[in-house]
C-alpha cells in the first residue's frame, strides 16, 4: 500500500549516476527525475563499485559528488551504490514508483519493469564527464619499448584522460617493429625534443641504461612510471627520489600488483586482525622461459631474483613492513644465472619464504599464516581477484571476490593520472616501500648466497 503525505499518493523515482565532474547534463537530468513525482532518490556510485564496472579514473571523491547532487536541491535522499543488483534492493526498500536515468541507457534497465515504471530521459547533448576529463589529458610518452608495451598501451585504452602518441627509441628492435605495425604514434630519436611533447613518460628500458634514463626525465621536469624491477643501488635511488622531490614530479615504480582492486583489499583484509598476528608468508613467482605459460616476464640482466623478486618482495613490504632484518638466497646457479631462488626473509616477529625462478616451477599461490587462522590466495596471486580467509573451524571459513580486468595494468595507469592530477607520489606503493623493494633486490648482490 502507498504511503500517503499529507493525504496524497506520493510518487518515488529513484536514479543512478557517478556525477564526476558534475556538469550541466546531469543538472538537467535531476531537475527531470524530480519532476516525475514527489519524491527523488538519487543513487551515487562508490568508488570501488565503478572500478568493479570497469569506469577507472573517476576525478572527484564520493563526498565531492554527493555534495554535487545535494547542491542541485533536487534529491530528497541520496543513496550510495555499492553493488550490482542494488537497484532491485533499492527499488523494493524505498517502495519506488519510477526508476529513471538518461537515454544513453535505453534498454540496459528493462527488467526493472518488473518491479516498477522504467523512464529513460533524453540526455543532454554535447557533454560528458569524460569528454570533460579528456579535454585535459595528460600526454604520455613512452620511452623504450620492449615486449610489455604493446600491453601497456592495449591497456591505457581503457583509461580515460591519457594521450600516448610518443615513443622514443635509440635502437629499433623487433619488438619496435611489431608496435609500428600496430600503432600510429610519432618516433622520437631525441631526447630533447621527446620531452618538448609530453607530460609524464613510462620507462622500459635495459637495467644498465635505467638510471640515466629516469633522471633524464626528471631533469626534465616529466613525471617517471618505470617499469619494474628497478635496478639500481640504493644510492642512485636516493637521487632519483631526491630529484622527482625537488622538481615535483610523480615517481611511481610500475609493478602492477600494488595497484589492483584485490590486492588492496587482501592487504587490508589481513592488516585488520582478522587472522591474528601474521606469522609468515610465503608467495612464489616462477616461470620457465621459452614456454608461453601464463605471465610473460621482462627479460633482465640476471635471473630470477632481478626479473622476479620484486613481486613477493611487494607482499613482505605490505604484509610485515619495510623492518625485515635478514634475507637468504638459496640459487641454482648456471653460468652466473640464478634459474631457481628460494629466499628466506627473516622478520623480528615473522617469516617470509617464496621461490623465483626464470627456469623452474612451483605452484604460484599465496600463503599468509596467522596465529588465528590463514589467507589462502590461489595462483596467479599477483593477478588475485579472489582469496579465501580460513580458520582451524571451516565455519567460520569466507571467501572474496573482486574484479580484475584485462592484464591488470590498467590499474596502474590510473593510478599515476590520479597521483599526476592529485601532485602527490602513490599511496598504493610508496615511495618508502619502493626504497625497500629495491634495497631487498640488491642484497642478492651483497648477501650471503648458497649455490647448488
Ligand atoms: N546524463 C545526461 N546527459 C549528459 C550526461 C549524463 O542526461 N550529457 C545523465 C546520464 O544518462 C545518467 C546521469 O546523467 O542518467 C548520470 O550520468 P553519469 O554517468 O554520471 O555522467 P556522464 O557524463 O555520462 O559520465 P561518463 O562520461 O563518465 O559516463
Amino acid at each position: 500500500m502507498r504511503i500517503k503525505y499529507k493525504g496524497i499518493n506520493m510518487k518515488k523515482v529513484i536514479t543512478y549516476g557517478t556525477y564526476d565532474l558534475f556538469h550541466e547534463g546531469h543538472y538537467n537530468l535531476l531537475k527531470r527525475a524530480k519532476d516525475l513525482g514527489d519524491y527523488l532518490i538519487v543513487g551515487v556510485t562508490s568508488g570501488d563499485f565503478d572500478k568493479n564496472r570497469g569506469k577507472l579514473n573517476v576525478r572527484d571523491s564520493l563526498m565531492t559528488r554527493i555534495k554535487h547532487v545535494e547542491e542541485t536541491g533536487f534529491a530528497d535522499e541520496i543513496v550510495i551504490e555499492e553493488y550490482f543488483g542494488q537497484k532491485i534492493d533499492d527499488i523494493k526498500k524505498y517502495d519506488v514508483d519510477i526508476f529513471t536515468v538518461g537515454s544513453d541507457w535505453k534498454g540496459h534497465f528493462d527488467y526493472l519493469n518488473e518491479y516498477c515504471e522504467v523512464i529513460y530521459l533524453d540526455r543532454t547533448k554535447g557533454i560528458s564527464s569524460t569528454d570533460i576529463r579528456n579535454t585535459n589529458t595528460i600526454k604520455l610518452g613512452c620511452y623504450g619499448v620492449e615486449s610489455v608495451t604493446t600491453r601497456f598501451l592495449e591497456e591505457s585504452k581503457y583509461v580515460s584522460g591519457i594521450n600516448i602518441d610518443a615513443i622514443y627509441v635509440d635502437n629499433e628492435s623487433d619488438c619496435f617493429n611489431q608496435l609500428k605495425e600496430q600503432y600510429d604514434f610519432k618516433v622520437y630519436k631525441h631526447q630533447q625534443e621527446f620531452y618538448d611533447v609530453i607530460d609524464a613518460v613510462y620507462i622500459v628500458v635495459e637495467p644498465k641504461y635505467q638510471f640515466q634514463a629516469i633522471m633524464n626525465a626528471l631533469k626534465h621536469k616529466k613525471h617517471v612510471l618505470v617499469e619494474f624491477p628497478i635496478l639500481v643501488t640504493d644510492e642512485q635511488l636516493q637521487e632519483i627520489i631526491e630529484l622527482a622531490d625537488a622538481n615535483n614530479c610523480v615517481f611511481m615504480e610500475g609493478l602492477k600488483t600494488a595497484y589492483t582492486p584485490a590486492f588492496g583489499k587482501l592487504i587490508a583484509l589481513a592488516k585488520s586482525g582478522i587472522i591474528g598476528n601474521i606469522l609468515s608468508v610465503d608467495a612464489n613467482f616462477t616461470q620457465i622461459l621459452g614456454k608461453q605459460l601464463g605471465e610473460q616476464i621482462r627479460l633482465v640482466d640476471g635471473g630470477s631474483v632481478h626479473a622476479l623478486a620484486s613481486y613477493p618482495f611487494l607482499a613482505c613490504v605490505k604484509l610485515l613492513g619495510l623492518d625485515y632484518k635478514n634475507i637468504q638466497f638459496f640459487s641454482r646457479d648456471d653460468n652466473g644465472i640464478d634459474m631457481f631462488t628460494k629466499m628466506l626473509i627473516s622478520y623480528e616477529k615473522a617469516v617470509a619464504t617464496s621461490n623465483v625462478a626464470i627456469s623452474g616451477k612451483s605452484e604460484g599461490n599465496m600463503v599468509i599464516s596467522g596465529d588465528k587462522g590463514y589467507i589462502y590466495v590461489p595462483a596467479p596471486w599477483w593477478k588475485t581477484e579472489y582469496f579465501e580467509v580460513r580458520f582451524e573451524d571451516i565455519n567460520m571459513n569466507r571467501k572474496y571476490f573482486y574484479k580484475f580486468d584485462g592484464e591488470g595494468l590498467r590499474y596502474e595507469i590510473s593510478e599515476f593520472i590520479q597521483c599526476i592530477l592529485n601532485h602527490k607520489n602513490s599511496i598504493l606503493l610508496t615511495i618508502e616501500e619502493i626504497r625497500t623493494i629495491t634495497n631487498m633486490i640488491n642484497q642478492f648482490n651483497v648477501a650471503n648466497k648458497v649455490t647448488f
